[in-house]
């Protein structure tokens, strides 16, 4: 179902949020430091970004570390059990540490509060945590924190229902020459192992004279690099009369003149005809997709609701090596989902083959509950689990190291971010394919774009020397 316009929070709900930032800025009691500890994707990233825009808004400087923050914020992810259990066991961890200092304050945000009953678990399981908020509600974070150091009580407010996009918040960006800029929330698809659409809501794309202003504005900042974000970005606008396309919306972006475009996460099953003509023809756009494949055999990825199949899935992959012949493909990979058999499992094998990924993220199927697979039959033991991903990745690694034989004394155009950790005399950047590489440079070529000829490869590295 089609809205006719984009639902925007109104305009005076912000300038009120703003001006809870300021009065709890005034306030002799509130805490001077924070940190930051974010778990999970890029999206995760980004409203970290969003609430340290609004933590400076409030009075506050990010500390060095978490161990001397007067405030400690923990953005969690829940995507896979080991993501949740890291988070709760790092929030356990400070406990401790507040029996030390009791004035600290601690909260938690992100995807793993919006579970449900996981309000009500940390209200009594972790009674040292001041504040918790879930994801459609973060934009209400100083309201949240102002209310707590008022009252002097515990603050847990968790929205079940997605709602409208707050614009205009504060963001203090991670770097000055890339910038993160969401497209859209939510996801639709419910494929039946994946929590994403439970936590995030449906689909909610923003205004698309939004986005392209926020383009023109960081381009006047001196951004380089612009990663457009969102669950499922192919789908952009599809949820708003009228609207751009994607391939539309990242025309016009490429008019901007940001002299890198990428984006993430792309469905399969949505890539279009179109979008892939753009991505060919566009001054800006990287030659880099990730296109998550998820699994190789047909019954698996019905079983999965992805709605492709194999054959689809490597159609798409033909029409982008023909019309965008340099393209770097990567992909993340699931084994181990229930029912999955050893011929099944081999078809992922075959099927990573065939693409030729540059490189892959491989994960070990965790069942999440309240979605689809968790209730399924067959669920596969640890050490089967544990057998296959050995195996795929040892796969994937040969072929990462066929690909980049491929790129050796060719020229890459490298995003130059920092000194190399491993050798101070090194400078580490991103090429266009999103591989970093190490070449013999100096500190102040960082946020310059160098040419870069490759003369060697690590496991997940290149290296070159500037031409
Ligand atoms: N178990 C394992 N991997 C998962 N992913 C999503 N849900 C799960 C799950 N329950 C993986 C998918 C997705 C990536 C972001 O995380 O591969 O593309
Ligand atoms: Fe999860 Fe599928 Fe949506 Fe990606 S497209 S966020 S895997 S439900």
């Amino acid at each position: 179902m089609k809205r006719t316009q984009v639902l925007e929070l109104p305009a005076e709900e912000i300038v009120h949020q703003r001006e809870i930032m300021r009065e709890f800025a005034s306030r002799e009691d509130r805490p001077r430091t924070y940190f930051v500890v974010t778990y999970g994707c890029q999206m995760n990233a980004h409203d970290s970004e969003k609430l340290e825009g609004m933590l400076l808004e409030m009075g506050m400087t990010k500390a060095q570390s978490r161990e001397t923050a007067d405030f400690v914020i923990f953005n969690t992810c829940c995507i896979r059990d080991n993501a949740e259990r890291r988070a709760l066991g790092n929030v356990v961890w400070l406990k401790e540490l507040k029996k030390t200092r009791p004035e600290m304050m601690v909260a938690v945000c992100g995807c793993m509060m919006q579970q449900p009953g996981m309000g009500e678990r940390i209200l009594r399981q972790y009674p040292f945590v001041d504040v918790a908020f879930g994801t459609h509600n973060l934009y209400r974070f100083a309201q949240l924190m102002l209310q707590a150091l008022q009252t002097r009580r515990r603050v847990v407010e968790v929205i079940e229902e997605e709602g409208s996009i707050p614009e205009a918040l504060p963001v203090h960006r991670s770097s000055p020459y890339h910038a993160y800029i969401t497209i859209m929330y939510g996801c639709n698809n419910f494929c039946s192992y994946c929590i994403v659409p439970y936590v995030r809501g449906r689909e909610r794309s923003r205004a698309s004279a939004r986005i392209i202003e926020e383009a023109r504005q960081l381009k006047a900042e001196g951004v380089r690099e612009i990663m457009l974000l969102g669950q499922n970005v192919n789908s952009y606008g599809l949820d708003v009369e009228g609207e751009l396309s994607f391939a539309q919306l990242l025309e016009s972006l490429d008019q901007v003149g940001i002299e890198r475009i990428r984006f993430m996460t792309s469905h399969p099953k949505d890539i279009s005809d179109e979008l892939i003509d753009v991505m060919a023809r566009s001054s800006h756009i990287c030659h880099a997709l990730h296109l998550p494949v998820q699994h190789g055999n047909n019954r698996i990825l019905q079983s999965m609701n992805r709605r492709y199949t194999r054959e689809s899935y490597l159609d798409r992959v033909a029409l982008l090596r023909r019309k965008i012949p340099d393209i770097s493909l990567t992909t993340d990979l699931i084994v181990g989902y229930p029912g999955e058999t050893e011929e099944e499992f081999e078809d992922t094998c075959s099927l990573v083959r065939e693409v030729g990924y540059d490189s892959a993220f491989t994960f070990i199927y965790s069942p999440r509950a309240g979605t689809r697979a968790a209730d399924m039959d067959g669920q596969i033991p640890a050490e089967v689990s544990s057998r296959r991903i050995q195996k795929l990745i040892g796969i994937q690694k040969e072929i990462t190291r066929e690909r980049y034989a491929r790129y050796m004394d060719g020229v890459h155009s490298v995003l130059v971010e920092e000194i190399s950790k491993r050798d101070e005399n090194q400078m580490a950047g991103k090429d266009e394919y999103n591989i970093t590489v190490n070449f013999p440079g100096t500190p102040e070529q960082i946020g310059q774009i160098v040419r870069v000829k490759i003369t060697s490869a690590g496991e997940s590295t290149l290296r070159g020397e500037q031409v």
